[in-house]
């Protein structure tokens, strides 16, 4: 295996997720529809001659009726002039105005858009234009949307992708799984109708990640895949930077909260529980090492990881709500909390000094269960008790 692919591809031919090749009497199809590539570009002047080259070769030798985009970050690097004097009139550079960003230009192409069916690629020819027909031809074949893709069979990336970029695209592309089941969801190249666009209440333009953010907030199941060989860009050099892969993490969350909505703030909620178990333990010990009495030290280590989780979910979990009292919201989780806490104290402290032999870390997840159901059982027949009638499950 080599460090381009994230597996070894199966054949082609058994690859499930990569859309067949066009038939070739489907070819027409492609030259009956027309098209808008909307190419987000910032400072790609070099780039340009080789990418509008190719989009008219397709023009002339497949047909294609199209309209490009290059939605362009005032660049000021002579891209506009030379679209000025390319003579072509199927080419327009419109100059943005407003906050700079990938996203935010493409979402703006999407709007100018004339043509029924968009692509979204790059400027740097790292995708390959020829590959927009066969793009095509699956959205005819029944696809919602389709991503011109590195993996599946078929498709891979160039020879200078060292092990850290393949790691990070690996993480990346794995933390996505729960809201497509693309193989390359991280992909910026991919087409679309552009009717799907009513689907989504909302596109958010932050972040790299405009084509999860169509799938996810258009709700698009049925994505097909067409190989691609990705190439590295010949000129200029990326503008992905650190900060924008911070912010793919934002985006995921949002992403997720969008698709399981409740479910989401559960799952944050009980990873924000799984760090309390960690903070309770780390100054339990804490203390006992500084010769604390186990008894003040089991409890230590309840208030500081109650303050912990209180944090941490006001700021995840529950962060529609920020915008509230810090203190009012405060005083409401530790009242919510504190029958369960006294007891998790009374079992740790309990097990610690009547069970001999019982170690600390020991003790303190017994008491943290025992508050866990406690908690559990207060909730469900105190708080969310059945009404007078009550309803059937
Ligand atoms: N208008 C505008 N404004 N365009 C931008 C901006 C911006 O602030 N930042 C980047 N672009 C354009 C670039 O000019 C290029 O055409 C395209 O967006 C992608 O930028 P690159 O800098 O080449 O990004 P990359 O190669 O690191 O990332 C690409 O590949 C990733 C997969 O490896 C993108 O396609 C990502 O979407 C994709 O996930
Ligand atoms: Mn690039």
């Amino acid at each position: 295996m080599t460090a381009l692919t994230m597996h070894d591809p199966p054949s082609a031919e058994h690859d499930p997720a990569s859309v067949d090749a066009p038939a070739d009497g489907l070819a027409h199809v492609a030259s009956l529809t027309p098209i808008s590539i909307v190419v987000p570009t910032y400072r790609e002047c070099e780039n340009l001659p080789g990418l509008v080259g190719r989009i008219d070769a397709l023009k002339h030798e497949r047909g294609l009726d199209l309209e490009l985009l290059l939605m362009d970050d005032q660049s000021g690097d002579g891209s506009r002039e030379w679209v000025e004097q390319c003579g072509h009139d199927w080419v327009r550079l419109v100059e943005r105005e407003g906050p700079r960003g990938l996203s935010p230009a493409v979402l703006d192409g999407m709007r100018l858009a004339k043509h029924p069916v968009i692509v979204v690629m790059d400027a740097d020819l790292s995708h390959p234009p020829e590959k927009v027909p066969d793009m095509v031809l699956a959205l005819h074949a029944g696809q919602e949307l389709v991503i011109g893709s590195r993996y599946v069979a078929g498709g891979s990336t160039d020879d200078e992708w060292g092990f850290f970029r393949w790691l990070n695209s690996f993480i990346a592309t794995k933390l996505a799984a729960p809201l497509t089941s693309a193989r390359d969801p991280m992909a910026g190249f991919f087409a679309f109708r552009k009717r799907e666009l009513e689907r989504a209440d909302y596109l958010n333009p932050i972040g790299y990640k405009i084509g999860l953010e169509v799938i996810v907030k258009c709700r698009l199941t049925n994505v097909g895949e067409v190989p691609i060989h990705f190439t590295d860009r010949a000129h200029g050099e990326s503008k992905l930077t650190l900060r924008e892969q911070l912010r793919y993490l934002q985006h995921l969350r949002r992403l997720y909260i969008y698709k399981f909505g409740t479910w989401s703030h559960l799952a944050q909620f009980m990873m924000v529980g799984a760090s309390g178990v960690v903070v309770n333990l780390l100054v339990l010990y804490a203390l006992v090492w500084m010769g604390v009495n186990e008894r003040v030290a089991f409890a230590g280590g309840i208030a500081v990881s109650l303050v912990s989780n209180f944090l941490l979910n006001r700021r995840f979990s529950f962060s529609y709500a920020r915008g509230q009292s810090i203190g009012k919201q405060f005083i409401g989780f530790a009242g919510a909390c504190s029958v369960g806490m006294v007891v998790q104290w009374a079992v740790s402290v309990l097990l610690h000094d009547f069970v001999s032999g019982t170690p600390l870390w020991l003790a303190s997840l017994g008491g943290i269960a025992a508050g866990t159901v406690f908690n559990f059982l207060t909730s469900r027949y105190l708080v969310f008790r059945n009404a007078k009638s009550p309803v059937k499950p």
